[in-house]
């Protein structure tokens, strides 16, 4: 039986605390940042020039080839993004958006915002019904015509390459190996195929969708060979016009017309007006070590930011790592970060945002007084807190460093797996449905079960709010020690701070904190997730005993990761085991 009586349950919490206290004490292990060997991961992959870890090992080689011509890591990114939208079609895209961080050898940062913006005809009110309920399937803001944001890929491909790039690769050589893969075709490996599969209804609801994705249904297996003619000539014209084909020429108007033809909401106009943002990177530090990551319209920065905050009054090398202690902590970290961002987190272009007094350590400190050590609060109770000071389910990451230290921190997406389901007749891209991440009624879940507050309503021209946290953590030295993000909508923040507090606190390397089982907390619902496997028997029970409430198992996310190996400076690139093909590769 789970029941367990309040007092039993204090006995018990203080009999896992004794002990996790005697285990740590006995062991002889010492934080050596991977240096030593742990048999429950593979080495990562080692490179002394350049390492690209994505999630499907073609791209991953596209963006080496890129560096071993002369192109720096701004460069690669630009040319796996490209050739994703051909092999990882699920999130992989031209048709969505998303965030890349870069830092550069000598220590700038700056991070390029090309999420999607909301057309012009979307008002508050866009995806209600008449008796004010949001609706569901086609109309709605998952899927069909009336979903897509105003997709920002180009135009952050298009401004990263402007300011960042080598200067020795061509915006056509960077887009000819996607090209090539789209027209020449590659082979379907087991996992695109499961994943075309797994989605052969979203597919099957619009023809042209059905037609490119699912062979007209005759689907594809693993081992065949898939072409995509369409977006081979997307690709093309984009080689053959820049990126202003995107959005003024003529794929603008076969993306406009279609969307006509359907009812949907994005105009030629809304495409016209697209603008890609370069924006000050957020900073926070953790036990000294500084964390740079995603600014507004994501939450991810910040949310993260702030459950460092908090979680570092605590002394995490006194707790076991699987110890319930640690559970309970991380999550009642995540119940108030994420509470906060419900209240507080939108587009800052739209609605103020007190991102000082969020990621401020002494609003963590208060937060902290908040948290009892033994038991769990609930989420009914926790509401936002109160910062000071005002001021301005396929997803995919990457990231590269190159042979000069560059680095690039790409998180990109449809948001839901192949977006709206929508592919744009004549464009061979898929749309986007990136509009359910704003609330479509404040107050009540989304796809992922987020609530969203007033400052996330929909609004003409507006950013819907991410949760995507591409993110780099330096040395005390100033230099780069790693970067990571992840997929996994909300549960993505979670899984950042998960490999953060990893490496930091448990001396992991990037393999082995990508690998580690993680756990989710998003304030409502109350519910603490775990992986299949992820928390023993006796852990969930002390953990029931506090006072939480566990969901069904299931994998979080399918981080990427690069860490700068200090004695050497060799690269360690780690692909996450959970779900992809992915694989880092390096020269
Ligand atoms: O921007 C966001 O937060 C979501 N659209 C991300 C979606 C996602 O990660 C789905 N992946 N599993």
């Amino acid at each position: 039986m789970m029941r367990v009586t309040r007092t039993r349950g204090t006995i018990r919490l203080i009999t896992t605390a004794i002990l996790s206290v005697a285990i740590t004490a006995s062991l002889t292990f010492q934080p050596d940042h991977g240096i030593t060997t742990h048999a429950a991961s593979r080495e990562p992959v080692r490179a002394r020039h350049g390492v690209v870890a994505a999630t499907n090992e073609i791209a991953s080689n596209v963006g080496v080839d890129i560096m071993k011509r002369g192109g720096n890591a701004v460069d690669a990114a630009i040319a796996v993004a490209f050739a994703l939208a051909v092999t990882h079609p699920a999130a992989g895209n031209l048709g969505g958006g998303g965030f890349m961080m870069i830092r550069l050898k000598d220590g700038r940062t700056t991070a390029i915002d090309y999420r999607e913006m909301a057309p012009a005809a979307a008002t508050r009110n866009i995806y209600l019904d008449q008796n004010g309920n949001v609706i569901e399937g086609e109309g709605g803001s998952i899927e069909g015509y009336r979903a897509a944001g105003v997709p920002g890929t180009v135009r952050g491909m298009e401004l990263a390459l402007k300011k960042y790039g080598s200067g020795k690769l061509t915006w056509t050589q960077l887009i000819e190996p996607a090209r090539r893969l789209a027209a020449n075709g590659f082979t379907v490996n087991y996992n695109l195929s499961r994943s075309l599969r797994g989605s052969r209804e979203y597919l099957s609801k619009y023809a042209e969708t059905k037609r490119i994705y699912l062979n007209n249904g005759k689907f594809y297996n693993e081992g065949d060979v898939f072409v995509q003619p369409d977006l081979a000539a997307t690709f093309a014209r984009l080689q053959q016009r820049g990126p202003n084909e995107f959005y003024k020429g003529h794929t603008a108007q076969l993306i406009a017309a279609d969307m006509k033809r359907h009812q949907g909401l994005l105009t030629l106009d809304d495409l016209r007006g697209y603008v890609a943002k370069e924006r000050q990177p957020l900073r926070g530090n953790y036990r000294g070590y500084e964390v740079i990551s995603m600014p507004p319209p994501s939450s991810g920065g910040a949310v993260l930011i702030e459950m460092l905050n908090i979680l570092e009054g605590y002394d995490f090398k006194k707790m076991d790592w699987a110890s319930s202690d640690r559970y309970h902590l991380m999550t009642e970290a995540m119940r108030r970060a994420f509470a906060d961002r419900a209240e507080y987190m939108g587009d800052t272009d739209f609605a103020k945002v007190p991102i000082a007094g969020l990621i401020d350590k002494k609003y963590a400190a208060q937060l902290r007084t908040t948290i009892n050590p033994e038991r769990a609060s609930s989420s009914e109770q926790v509401k936002a807190g109160k910062p000071a000071g005002y001021e301005s389910e396929e997803t995919t990451h990457f990231t590269v460093v190159d042979t000069d230290g560059n680095a690039v921190a790409n998180t990109y997406t449809l948001n839901n797996s192949y977006g709206s389901a929508v592919v744009a007749k004549g464009t061979g891209l898929i749309m986007n449905d990136e509009m359910d991440d704003f609330a479509a009624k404040p107050g009540t879940a989304n796809l992922y079960g987020l609530i969203q507050g007033e400052r996330n309503a929909v609004a003409p021209r507006k950013r819907p709010l991410s949760a995507m946290t591409p993110t780099f953590v330096l040395r005390k030295d100033g230099s780069l020690w790693f970067t990571v993000g992840s997929p996994g909508g909300p549960t993505i923040i979670n899984t950042v701070l998960d490999v953060i507090t990893n490496v930091i606190d448990y001396g992991m390397n990037i393999q082995q904190a990508i690998d580690a089982p993680r756990i989710h907390h998003q304030w409502l619902p109350d519910e603490l997730v775990f992986e299949p496997y992820g928390l023993s028997g006796d852990t969930q029970n002390a953990l029931i005993a506090r006072g939480h409430k566990l969901a069904k198992p299931r994998y979080l996310g399918d981080a990427e990761g690069i860490m700068i190996e200090e004695k050497t400076g060799m690269r360690l690139g780690a692909t996450d085991p959970r779900r992809s093909d992915g694989l880092a590769v390096g020269y």
